[in-house]
């Protein structure tokens, strides 16, 4: 029988993942409002832009033409055409400011708005980064073995996102094993693939649970030790960079993750 203040709990940990989920899909609400205004804007400034160039490169001549035909005298004895001669090289380089301005505005707005671009990464310090954060984790609790090329072939992503994949799944691993255990890292190159391998010599995953781990939610991890979001959320990044994420288990003998993303080049990367 659970506790009541067990409930309480659980009950808070749902609401802050909710209030999370939320906040989540409202920044990404946001960001296509953003992307959609920066667009829209975008085309009549390009137009005003070009436009005000040409304006100054057409005053530039008149007032060359109006001191030529009536002399730098014939200018001064109006007075208002001398006045406006003046001002208007100010006001068009003021403006050229303010146009310019918008300009680095909006394209901070469409830098917002596409979120992280994607590079071409060498894997390799990516595994290695991950690695080196959960050194301490593991601590003396176990042993991590490194197989592999460490530079490997460039893969089309951002870095950060396969790294939190990468920590997600070797996370999961660090809880899975116990005292004296192993985790196995393996990169490797088949065909038009980059593997990543996470293997661990943890107690594995009942063939009842293996359909669901994947799921939002679903964890046998105890109550306030994680939502589990991990699974849910490496998933939909590795297949948002067209990969794919196996699982392989025995149970008794231990888990195994392989990450597995396209090799890509500079012309299939933006
Ligand atoms: N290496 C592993 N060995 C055994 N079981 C695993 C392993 N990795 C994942 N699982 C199972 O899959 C479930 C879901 O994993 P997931 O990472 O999505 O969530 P979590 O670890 O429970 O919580 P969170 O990651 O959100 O903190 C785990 O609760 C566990 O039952
Ligand atoms: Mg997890």
């Amino acid at each position: 029988r659970r506790s009541r203040a067990e409930l309480l709990h659980q009950h808070r940990q749902l609401q802050e993942t909710q209030a999370r989920l939320v906040e989540r899909e409202r920044l990404a609400a946001v960001g296509q409002l953003a992307a959609g205004l920066a667009h829209e804007i975008n085309n009549p400034m390009a137009f005003v832009y070009s436009n005000l160039r040409e304006l100054e490169r057409y005053v530039r001549l008149l007032g060359e033409r109006v001191r030529s035909t009536q002399g730098e005298d014939g200018a001064r004895s109006d007075p208002r055409l001398a006045f406006v001669l003046e001002d208007i090289d100010g006001l068009l380089q003021e403006t050229m400011e303010g146009a310019e301005r918008i300009r680095e505005i909006i394209a901070n707005l469409q830098k917002f708005a596409q979120g992280e671009q994607r590079r071409l990464v060498d894997l390799g310090p990516v595994v290695e980064g991950a690695l080196a954060m959960i050194r301490g984790l593991v601590g003396g609790k176990g042993r991590i073995v490194r197989q592999g090329p460490t530079s490997l072939p460039p893969v089309c992503c951002v870095a950060s996102e396969i790294g939190q994949v990468l920590l997600n799944i070797l996370f999961n691993a660090v809880d899975a094993i116990g005292a004296g255990g192993v985790i196995t890292v393996a990169t490797f190159v088949d065909g038009e693939w980059v593997g990543i391998r996470i293997t661990d010599s943890g107690a594995g995953i009942e063939p009842a649970s293996r359909e669901r781990i994947f799921d939002p939610f679903f964890t046998t991890k105890a109550a306030g030790e994680g939502p589990g979001l991990g699974l849910a959320i490496s998933r939909e990044i590795v297949h948002r960079h067209g990969g794919e994420i196996q699982v392989r288990s025995a149970p008794g003998v231990g888990a195994s993750f392989t990450v597995l993303l396209p090799v890509a080049s500079v012309a299939s990367c933006p």
